[in-house]
């Protein structure tokens, strides 16, 4: 024993100066523990100093996890992941700089249906898209816009609904849901049945097309005299629905002249974004919180965007937000029209302008919320941090799943684009 207790002594003697300090106090420290347990064992006992120790090794323990969870561990390669980690980060924190600007209205009324109304709506809606006839509907609504247009015609229950942009018909489909009964009219340049020969297409019964050789564009239809024919006098009993990719201030100058008063745009594209000038984009102004833009490539704005391009396929950064000279309203200081085929650059004051027009003549402006958050729906497009909040808010899976929403493919989240629903009349003189 007193051998191996020399040996032992005689290869700590061996342990040279130059190894390193820390081993050095941590032996020291060690010695003291021991010195210290040695002292509590005789005054204490043994159970005591295992108490003790017991205790030292947990707070040890306790300190090594909470570090761990200080350390900041970025992951841009999904925002779930990151979530995770960080929390909601790449989901709804920054609001404060991006925001979510909307559209004064004069009257600032508000929309009669509630959370809960549209709640009840997704619960009915689901197993009505189901039984869509048109599956893959690439290029045209995914399911938000399907249930917003669905919830909206159905709660409104207009004398008749006219579309502009058909493509397959998908639209005209759901409006039919909406209202089984209700006259449609579908101003589109390539009829539904063309497409039948292909795929999946969809043709209403009840439905007058303005297609093919047929085809007027909205702004060139004598509105007075298709609304004789169709027996309707009171326009505000119209829902006019637009998906044809044209500048919206064209369009609801349009339709403003022609007396209807119910609207709703599909693509209601956010500023630097889409192929159209969109009513989002006329009212991103610096008046408006989350509106107005800065181009400086120093700014807390220009640091937040890049940081979420990150997460998002739809986020602009700055260089994709500016033009020359600064432009960032519109897309880049554009005021794009027909799929993005006609641009018009414009100064900011005419984008000022048109947005003073727009509010003269706005009754209410209602963006439809995304129907879940997107750590339910794992949609990767559009930043939550430029939307409203969702119907079905992130962490309620249960409610996620019972409205059926589970079922439903991911991809068909993909396109939301803030469809928006606006009343408007004459500006008041
Ligand atoms: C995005 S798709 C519509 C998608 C459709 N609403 C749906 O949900 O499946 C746009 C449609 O607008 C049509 N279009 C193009 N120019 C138009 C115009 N001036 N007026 C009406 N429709 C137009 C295109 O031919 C295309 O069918």
């Amino acid at each position: 024993m007193l051998e191996r207790a020399l040996s032992l002594r005689g290869r700590n003697a061996q342990i040279s100066e130059e190894e390193d300090e820390d081993e050095s106090k941590t032996r020291k420290n060690i010695s003291v523990a021991m010195r210290a347990t040695n002292h509590i064992t005789y005054k204490f006992g043994v159970i005591w100093p295992c108490l003790f120790l017991l205790f030292l090794l947990l707070l040890i323990f306790s300190l090594i996890v909470r570090s761990r969870n200080l350390v900041c561990v970025s992951s841009y390669g999904s925002p779930y992941s990151r979530m995770s980690v960080v929390g909601m980060d790449g989901l709804d924190s920054d609001f404060g700089t991006l925001g979510v600007p909307w559209c004064r209205s004069k009257s600032e009324r508000a929309v009669e249906w509630t959370s809960k109304d549209l709640l009840k709506g997704l619960e009915e809606f689901v197993p009505i898209y189901e039984t869509r006839p048109i599956k893959n509907n690439m290029y045209g609504m995914g399911f938000d816009h399907s249930f917003g247009l669905w919830f909206m015609a159905r709660w409104l229950k207009p004398d008749l609904m006219i579309e502009s942009g058909a493509f397959k018909g998908h639209s005209t489909w759901v409006l039919r849901q909406a209202n089984p009964e209700t006259p449609i009219l579908s101003l589109t340049p390539r009829h539904p049945e063309k497409y039948l020969k292909k795929g999946p297409a969809y043709v209403d019964a009840n439905c007058t097309y303005f297609a093919g050789k047929d085809f007027v564009d909205f702004g060139n239809v004598n509105w007075r005299s298709v609304m004789k024919k169709h027996g309707v006098s009171d326009l505000s009993r119209v829902l006019i629905f637009f998906d044809d990719h044209q500048n919206e201030l064209k369009r609801l100058k349009q339709a403003l002249k022609a007396g209807f008063r119910h609207l709703i745009f599909e693509d209601n594209y956010d500023t630097g974004t889409g192929d159209h000038y969109s009513l989002r984009q006329i009212c991103d102004q610096f008046y408006i919180r989350g509106g107005g833009h800065s181009c400086f490539k120093d700014s807390d704005e220009a640091r937040i965007r890049t940081k979420r391009k990150k997460f998002w396929e739809k986020a602009v950064d700055i260089d994709e937000l500016c033009g020359p000279g600064e432009a960032w309203w519109g897309v880049k200081g554009y005021m794009r029209d027909d799929f993005n085929h006609s641009n018009k650059a414009i100064s900011f004051s005419e984008h000022f302008k048109n947005s003073r027009f727009v509010e003269s003549v706005l009754d209410v402006y209602w963006e439809l919320p995304p129907v879940a958050g997107p750590s339910l729906t794992h949609q990767t497009r559009y930043d939550p941090a430029r939307a409203s909040g969702p119907i079905v808010e992130d962490g309620r899976f249960g409610l996620f799943q019972r409205l059926g929403l589970s079922r439903l493919e991911t991809s068909v989240f993909n396109g939301y684009t803030q469809m928006v629903y606006v009343q408007i009349s004459e500006p008041s003189s």
